[in-house]
């Protein structure tokens, strides 16, 4: 299992030889890299020759971070025992939280029963003392990744699909790091406006949701199972009670947000993804920060130039393909 082997809004996997070529390029050696909106990890995963700093406020990613970029040991015999052993569990038979609350929704109620089972009897190695807290990260990791393939959803838990063909069991895999994370890397689940106040680095890579799209709303269910809080759910998406979780970026706060943001960052590059899907009356996919307020935000703090690379967004309805151009925004900060 990989770190790209997931489904996620926004995850620039498919441009890291761009992000990787134009900040090498343009901002010369890279001693510390600051993922400060990092999702997947995917864009950090690029940049393991720096010392990292990976944020992300959803906690399922922050448990990714933990599994791909801690500089914790983890013991890889047990985390693959774990996984073998889950793998070969047989049909789960008694009712737990995530038959009650998802069966026959994103999941089957066979494959529920099983998912939550291997999430509880998670949490109890870990309390038990068995489990490192890296070693509890991956497995958690491990069954998020392999629900989300068999999940009855466009990509998204914003819905599911009432008619798709549910899968009764699924397969998890076992992470694979095959590089030392750096000792100096460091992990945080934080609102990001919070955080900047704290870190200092040489590139700070910005990548906030564009638009309206709440990612807690998008991923309830896998924040759901990270967290195993047990929450009650309501709707008919059974999403829980996500108001810690809603993002200033993804609210007409957002420019503010993001002003904020940049005036406190303490790096010599900020280099920043927003695409630019245009604009149309009332759509929830328009981007929420104007062009010119990026240009003048950035602007305060150094010189701006943007690059661009022509990229397929993301699109749950019928078309994929919308001819976008990803940007990337890079300020050399004047002081
Ligand atoms: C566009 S995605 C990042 C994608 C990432 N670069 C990748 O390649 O996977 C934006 C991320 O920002 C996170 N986020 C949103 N608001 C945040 C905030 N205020 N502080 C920290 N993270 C936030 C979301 O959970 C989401 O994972």
């Amino acid at each position: 299992m990989r770190i790209n082997n997931r489904r996620y809004l926004g995850n620039k996997y498919r441009l890291l030889p761009f992000i990787r070529e134009t900040v090498t390029r343009e901002c010369g050696i890279v001693r510390t890299f600051f993922d400060v909106f990092a999702g997947t990890g995917a864009v950090s995963s690029a940049f393991l020759d720096s010392s990292l700093t990976v944020n992300d406020l959803l906690y399922c990613n922050h448990l990714a971070h933990w599994t791909w970029f801690s500089p914790e040991p983890f013991r890889e015999a047990v985390v693959r025992e774990c996984v073998e052993a889950y793998n070969s569990l047989p049909p789960v038979d008694e009712e737990n939280y995530m038959s009650k609350t998802f069966g026959g929704t994103y999941f089957s109620a066979q494959a529920c029963r099983k998912i939550g089972w291997i999430r509880e009897d998670i949490e109890q190695r870990f309390r038990a003392g068995a489990l490192a807290f890296r070693e509890r990260a991956m497995l958690v990791t491990a069954l998020l990744y392999a629900i989300d393939k068999i999940a009855s959803t466009c990509g998204h838990y914003d819905a599911f699909r009432e008619t798709a063909y549910q899968a009764e069991d699924f397969t998890m895999g076992v992470p694979e790091v095959p590089y030392t994370p750096s000792p100096a890397n460091a992990l945080f689940n934080e609102d990001a406006n919070a955080l900047v106040r704290r870190v200092r680095c040489d590139v700070a890579y910005v990548d906030p949701p564009y638009n309206s799209r709440q990612y807690c709303d998008a991923y309830h269910l896998l924040e759901n199972v990270a967290r195993w809080e047990k929450p009650p759910v309501s709707g008919k998406a059974r999403k829980m009670t996500r108001d810690t979780l809603k993002s200033a970026y993804c609210t007409r706060h957002a420019t503010e947000a993001f002003a904020d943001l940049v005036a406190h960052l303490d790096c010599r590059f900020i280099v920043l993804s927003y695409n630019n899907t245009g604009t149309r009356a009332n759509d929830r996919s328009n981007a929420k920060i104007p062009d010119a307020a990026i240009r003048e935000i950035l602007g305060r703090r150094g010189k701006v130039s943007v690059f661009e690379q022509a990229y397929r967004a993301f699109s749950a309805g019928k078309s994929d393909s919308i001819g976008n151009a990803e940007r990337l925004f890079l300020c050399e900060v004047r002081d």
